[in-house]
């Protein structure tokens, strides 16, 4: 039995199983996040922090949208759906911030890359 939920992504309304991540919710409603670490059929990892995304009304810090559930996001209190960005400024920042971190500390001499 599946549980769907309503949920507000970049500002359009979709409609997805509440048991899905919400990396996997904006691949439903065709938004990309990018990602390092996840993938659908590995264990969520949840360590690279490049699938950031901002949670309307949640905490005032960026979440991991791949370790996060649909069911997990607060609408609010005046009966609002949920909703997220994942491309507003907070956002740019927090994947701006990842990748700086992750560059630095990769070595000059990587054999792979
Ligand atoms: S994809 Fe790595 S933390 Fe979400």
């Amino acid at each position: 039995m599946s549980d769907l939920r309503k949920i507000i992504i970049d500002g359009q309304e979709v409609e997805v199983d509440g048991a899905l991540t919400l990396i996997q919710a904006c691949e439903q409603a065709g938004v990309e996040v990018p990602r390092f670490c996840y993938h659908e059929r590995l264990s969520i990892a949840g360590n690279c922090r490049m699938c950031l995304v901002e949670v309307v009304g949640g905490p005032p810090k960026p979440a991991a949208s791949c370790a996060m559930q649909v069911r997990d996001v607060r609408g609010g209190r005046n009966g609002e759906l949920p909703e997220i960005k994942t491309n507003s400024p907070m956002v740019k920042k927090a994947r701006e911030g990842v990748m700086e971190f992750l560059l630095i500390n990769h070595p000059l001499d990587c054999p792979i890359c």
